[in-house]
């Protein structure tokens, strides 16, 4: 059995949200260095992860909370087990091993696992802590932090759900040694989207280091992690209910959500056409001023770069954009408002763009596919 460490590493990050403030570790070992027990008030945990991650880290999580009472559900791996019925299955567990107020639950896994965990955390006996330890790209840079929890509905993706704050996110950025390809590429678009929403400088930095990244150097990960959580901590921290501007996290999301439902979600992974939709909403951002077609087309090709599509899947068609993006959250009183780039580096949500202008990329993009 390992040892539970007793010198506990130091936070990189620590997101400010005053009495609901938490930290984030990132780092290479850090599943075993952080000491993960000082995060947990009471003797009970229950360990919420799915069957593909289970066998990978499940054991090594486990070994750091011998002093604890450790239960664990294993879910079914993939998005449609991101339901209600599932949710019932935690509590059903939790219900079933006698966990009171004090439990604390722990979700091992990408998104959807801390999604779900983050959610039944928030509804257990009125709210009970729970920690993130997220194990793909997406979710150590986005999901894990910020406190968005949800499930599905067969009508509507995320559409049961609660802001609900963990205690303490912990990255590990070993986890990413076994991830897919194409997932940690599908990361990789919202990496980017850092660069472009709010830090230009980081943006050129992804240029000269993404060779550096794609052969897996630990420096360049923690860095590229550590920078893009430094970004959506400070997003979080200024409007942690988006009421207003944390919608500029969704930069390329109305367009890549229409592919994704396109697609009935069973098509591309959703950072894929995230990426897709980055391009869109610079092509829109440059018609409208605000990008130079130099800066549009390093927009281009460091998405390119990692394998990332650039233009929607070939059979989507312009009707087909104008029918789903009209559902998009971001619709007030029957007006399309989208992310958009002020410049490199710096975005905002906004309906001043001229429907003429929206029409030509709709068209570009789709001829382009
Ligand atoms: P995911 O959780 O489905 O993980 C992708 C795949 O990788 C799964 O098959 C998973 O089992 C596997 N996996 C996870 N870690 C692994 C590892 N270390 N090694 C090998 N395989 C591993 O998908 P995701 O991209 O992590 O997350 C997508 C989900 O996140 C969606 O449900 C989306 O709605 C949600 N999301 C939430 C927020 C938020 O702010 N809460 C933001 C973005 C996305
Ligand atoms: N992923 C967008 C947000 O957290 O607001």
């Amino acid at each position: 059995m390992a040892e539970t460490s007793s010198t506990s590493v130091a936070p990189k990050i620590n997101v400010d949200l005053g009495d609901r403030s938490y930290p984030i570790f990132i780092g290479s070992g850090q599943l075993a260095a952080v000491g993960i027990s000082r995060f947990i008030q009471g003797n009970k945990v229950l360990i919420v992860t799915n069957t593909t991650v289970a066998a990978l880290y499940l054991s090594k999580l486990e070994d750091q909370l011998s002093d604890k009472q450790v239960d664990s559900i294993v879910l079914e791996d993939g998005e449609q087990f991101k339901s209600l019925e599932t949710l019932n299955s935690i509590f059903s567990q939790l219900l079933e091993n006698k966990h009171d107020r004090k439990t604390t639950l722990i979700a091992l896994g990408g998104g959807v696992v801390g999604d779900i965990t983050g959610f039944a955390a928030a509804c257990y006996q009125r709210g009970v802590p729970f920690i993130q330890i997220p194990t793909t790209l997406l979710s150590q840079v986005d999901s894990s932090v910020g406190g968005k929890t949800a499930v599905n509905h067969p009508m509507g993706k995320n559409m049961i759900g609660a802001f609900y704050q963990p205690q303490a996110v912990i990255i590990d950025t070993d986890s990413l040694t076994t991830l897919p390809k194409r997932e940690f590429s599908a990361g990789m678009a919202e990496v980017i989207k850092y660069g472009l929403i709010s830090d230009a400088e980081f943006f050129t930095w992804l240029e000269e280091n993404s060779d550096a990244l794609m052969q897996g150097n630990q420096g360049a990960l923690t860095y590229a992690i550590e920078r893009s959580c430094l970004n959506k901590a400070k997003v979080v921290s200024a409007d942690e209910t988006e009421q207003g501007m944390r919608a500029i996290l969704n930069l390329g999301h109305t367009f890549g959500h229409a592919m994704e439902t396109f697609q009935n979600y069973s098509g591309w992974l959703h950072g894929e056409a995230v990426a897709a939709g980055m391009v869109m909403a610079c092509e829109l951002s440059m018609l409208r001023g605000a990008l130079t077609k130099s800066e549009f087309d390093r927009a281009k090709q460091l998405i390119q770069r990692w394998d990332l599509p650039i233009a929607p899947p070939a059979e989507m068609r312009v009707d087909d954009f104008e029918q789903l993006m009209y559902r998009d959250k971001k619709v007030l009183d029957g007006q399309l408002r989208l992310v958009l780039l002020r410049s490199l580096g710096d975005a905002e949500v906004t309906a001043d763009f001229t429907l003429g202008s929206l029409n030509s990329v709709l068209s570009s993009s789709c001829s382009a596919s």
